[in-house]
């Protein structure tokens, strides 16, 4: 993270870690920014929309004032300019660390793509030292528990042993699936985007090696049939298009592997972003996307992977064969 960048751990009732706080470097601005703030959250959003205008007068790229004054926009229901002040809050920041063309995507001012590498690095890294406590405790988070069980249930149908001998953990976090699968694998290889998640995840000992690398490229280097057992435990909620990684994953794994995984899903096709922003994957979607990567898939079923704002997530848990 740069030298500008500097996070504040305040915590909000939805367990997000606290916003991102990109300085502009004007003192003045700061300054505003910051009363701003304290008006948006004691709920005087016009107030803090004026100061954050006036902030951004000082200092016309401060991107942290155009989200904060985008996302306020949006909560007053100016759909417009909502979109105009992310559209400047993305403009503003290479990396689009606050993730502002997600937003965009949301409010269909753009079509649905990649989230930027800089945006989920910046999220998890700023989440990793709470994550667990946060999503276990507060969320009733079970992704690793669903996989464990619908795996169980493939290698018992199909009268095998639940054990793996090269695994890999894709979007490996704080390595909560490497613990629940701790019994059933030999050795265990950890991928994630983040670097404060992998040092969380090296802290646990469980896995054999570890990289930050994006799941696709951390595949691609990997030898054709090396793996026995890949797992991607609420991981592909931040990947639009399922085709690559599904597409190493069946180049990686070995005939009998077995690919597991969970995503969100909605009630209709293709993908979406949802209120959490995070990718929803259609049933037909991850069913086609399975198939067209010559993997069958052996089980296949709805359950939610976690609690938000107290309702249950919708999502799929799927298992799929090399054969
Ligand atoms: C919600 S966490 C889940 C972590 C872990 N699998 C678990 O079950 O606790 C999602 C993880 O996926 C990682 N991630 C997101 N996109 C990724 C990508 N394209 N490549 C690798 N890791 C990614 C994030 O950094 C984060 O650690």
């Amino acid at each position: 993270m740069d030298r500008r960048a500097r996070v504040r751990q305040l915590w909000f009732p939805n367990n997000m870690p606290a916003r991102l706080f990109l300085s502009s470097g004007d003192l003045m601005a700061d300054r505003r920014f910051e009363f701003a703030r304290d008006l948006q959250l004691k709920g005087d959003l016009p107030a803090a929309a004026d100061l954050l205008m006036q902030a951004i007068e000082l200092a016309p790229n401060f991107t942290s004032a155009w989200f904060t004054l985008a996302g306020i926009r949006e909560e007053l229901g100016e759909h417009e300019a909502a979109i105009e002040a992310y559209q400047k809050a993305q403009a503003s920041d290479s990396g689009d660390r606050h993730g502002a063309g997600l937003r965009l995507m949301r409010l269909g001012a753009e079509p649905v793509a990649g989230m930027p590498q800089a945006y989920v690095q910046t999220l998890f890294d700023q989440y990793a030292p709470r994550f667990e406590a946060s999503l276990v405790d507060d969320l009733g988070y079970r992704g690793p528990a669903l996989l464990f069980k619908a795996v169980l249930s493939v290698r018992s149908a199909a009268r095998k042993p639940a054990f793996f001998k090269h695994a890999i953990d894709l979007g490996c976090g704080t390595g909560l699936a490497a613990a629940t699968f701790a019994k059933e694998v030999d050795e265990i290889i950890g991928i994630d985007l983040s670097p404060g998640m992998i040092e969380q995840a090296r802290a646990t000992g469980l896995y054999a090696a570890l990289e930050v690398a994006d799941m696709v490229e951390g595949l691609r280097h990997r030898p054709e049939s090396s793996a026995d057992f890949i797992l991607a435990a609420d991981a592909m909620v931040y990947v639009p298009d399922l085709a690559p990684v599904l597409g190493e994953a069946a180049r990686v794994l070995a005939r009998g592997g077995l690919l597991a995984f969970t995503v969100e899903t909605h009630g209709g096709d293709g993908v979406i972003i949802g209120g959490g922003l995070r990718y929803a994957h259609g049933a037909g979607h991850v069913r086609e996307r399975i198939e067209a990567a010559g993997l069958a898939l052996l089980h296949f079923e709805e359950a939610s992977p976690r609690t938000e704002h107290h309702q249950p997530v919708r999502g799929l848990v799927a298992v799929a064969g090399k054969t």
